[in-house]
């Protein structure tokens, strides 16, 4: 059976710290002309729109010598309603992994299940996986190992929070969660988690002392219709540099981005100086490499 990445609770602590650390050493030696993946695809079916995934994956997987294939899903028969598991067998004779962004984590398992290759999980309606091994990275990298320490999520109990949920578990560190009423993580995932993971009754009380703050849009993909109803839900809850100065002075604050400045975070602070922003997105890149090294069991 392949390993797949569907969650981040699919690796186990050493592994997901293993993936992390790995990821910084491959950024580190970024020019050594290592090309562990000739001869290999990545197929990577979308559903929805991306920037970074797409890019990330696309470009790591020609630096290290390997070929991704871009699939819109509306430009396949799956947009026409093949079974996935029609799809998983077939792309799985031909291609080493999949990635899957989609609004259905229920969907990427049954394909996982009929997969004989990894299957990543790109994005769901429940959790990004690999957004949350780029943003331990980027953790690493400028504050040294999280454990212990103390991260804030400010807004929606959405996809990429579920996944920092399990990330608190994972690596050792406490997340506490401000989310309006109606918009606070699934129930299951906080219940997963224990203590690594706590609601907090404000934002203030989330950020107060934290070492990293982190936010995400208020209108995740596919909920263009509610835009109107959530600005209204989060109101209050924007990152601004007010509540930046709650937390501690070198916190960090991450994005996963696409960001509306204005909205879940202030201008000053995303383009401010502990903004990471940049460095977080350019590590989905090492953290997705070094994650498919991982999977395919390619000693580093
Ligand atoms: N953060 C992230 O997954 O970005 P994209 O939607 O651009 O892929
Ligand atoms: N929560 C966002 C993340 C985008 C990377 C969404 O689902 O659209």
């Amino acid at each position: 059976m392949p390993r797949h990445l569907l969650k981040l609770s699919d690796l186990a602590p050493a592994e997901a710290r293993q993936i992390v650390l790995r990821a910084s050493a491959l950024k580190r030696q970024a020019d050594s002309g290592y090309r562990p993946f000739v001869g290999k695809t990545l197929a990577m079916i979308f559903t929805k729109n991306s920037t970074r995934t797409r890019v990330s994956f696309e470009a790591g997987m020609a630096r290290f010598g390997g070929h991704a294939l871009f699939l819109a899903a509306g430009a396949t028969q799956i947009g026409r309603d093949e079974p996935l598991r029609d799809t998983a067998q077939v792309l799985s004779r031909m291609c080493s992994a999949v990635m899957i962004r989609n609004d259905s984590q229920r969907d990427q398992e049954e394909f996982a299940a009929h997969s004989r290759v990894p299957v990543i999980n790109g994005l769901s309606d429940l959790h990004h996986p690999c957004q949350l091994l780029a943003d331990l990275q980027t953790w690493f990298e400028h504050r040294g190992d999280p454990r212990g320490k103390v991260a804030a999520w400010i807004g929606d109990g959405n996809n990429v929070c579920h996944s920092f949920i399990e990330a608190a578990t994972l690596f050792g560190f406490t997340l506490r969660i401000a989310a309006p009423a109606g918009y606070q993580p699934d129930a299951a995932v906080m219940g997963a988690a224990g203590d690594a993971a706590q609601l907090a009754d404000s934002p203030a009380a989330a950020a107060r002392g934290a070492d990293l703050i982190v936010t995400d849009t208020w209108t995740s993909m596919g909920q263009e219709a509610e835009q109107q109803k959530r600005l209204q839900a989060f109101a209050g809850y924007q990152v601004d540099a007010a509540l930046m100065q709650l937390a501690k002075p070198d916190a960090i604050f991450l994005h996963c981005l696409p960001a509306h400045r204005g909205e879940e975070v202030a201008a000053e602070v995303i383009d401010g100086p502990q903004s990471l922003i940049y460095d977080e997105a350019e590590n989905r890149l090492w953290a997705q490499m070094a994650l498919l090294e991982f999977l395919f069991g390619i000693a580093a």
